[in-house]
């Protein structure tokens, strides 16, 4: 995988339709890693999508990195995604009590394992446990398209300073053109982002421009 800042497209916002058009159209802009949001109705209001969601996209050369919005991920479906074929899981800290034993599981699936944190929750989770990459959430999830909190900037910055170098810093929510200078100079390394890509009419120079602004910050 090419280096740092990365743009991972989420398919939240993709026309289903022709979803696999839709995320060719970014692997062409250059697109490695597509993030995939599973919601279950529960942990966030809304659903989205279950593994055949994912199943979709498999065969492609992408990455696909599942991002978990499900309260106890690891009863089903940390099983059933990497059966799918996510090369990344990412749970929530604030989904189970199971934290540490969710993320043995999404390793012992061959998956790389993956803790997100909300707005609210504090960092020193990452304190106890050893994850190849955490995700800062900039929005609170549940729905795409919404604006990214400026207070994150300060959050993603304390997180880089306790992370272990090797382990991925990603932000999650209301990444585009603006947004995602700072979040990479605050520390973000890999970014996702939905509307600003596959809301837009040509979804490829959406990537580009977000990419470049990145690089640029
Ligand atoms: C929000 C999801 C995000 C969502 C981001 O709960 O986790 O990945 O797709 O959407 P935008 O980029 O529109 O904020
Ligand atoms: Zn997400």
């Amino acid at each position: 995988m090419s280096g740092f800042p990365q743009v991972a497209p989420s398919i939240l916002s993709a026309d289903f339709g022709v979803l696999r058009e839709q995320v060719s159209l970014v692997q062409e802009a250059g697109a490695e890693v597509i993030h995939v949001d599973i919601m279950d109705g529960h942990f966030v209001p809304p659903l989205s999508m279950g593994p055949p969601a994912c199943e979709a996209l498999r065969g492609m050369g992408l990455h696909l990195e599942v991002h978990l919005m499900v309260e106890h991920p690891e009863t089903t479906q940390i099983a059933a995604f990497a059966e799918a074929g996510a090369g990344t899981i990412i749970i929530h800290a604030e989904a189970t009590p199971a934290v540490d034993y969710a993320l043995g599981l999404i390793r012992d699936h061959g998956c790389r394992a993956g803790l997100a944190v909300n707005p609210a929750t504090p960092t020193d989770f990452y304190e106890e446990v050893e994850v190849d990459l955490a995700l800062c959430m900039t929005v609170n999830p549940g729905w795409g398209g919404q604006g990214f909190i400026p207070g994150s900037l300060e959050k993603i910055a304390r997180m880089r300073e306790l992370l272990p170098e090797q382990t991925v810093l990603e932000v999650d929510g209301g990444i585009d053109e603006s947004t995602a200078g700072p979040a990479v100079a605050a520390g973000a390394q890999r970014l996702v982002a939905g509307s600003a890509v596959f809301g837009t009419d040509d979804p490829a120079a959406a990537y580009r421009a977000i990419l470049a602004a990145a690089q640029s910050r």
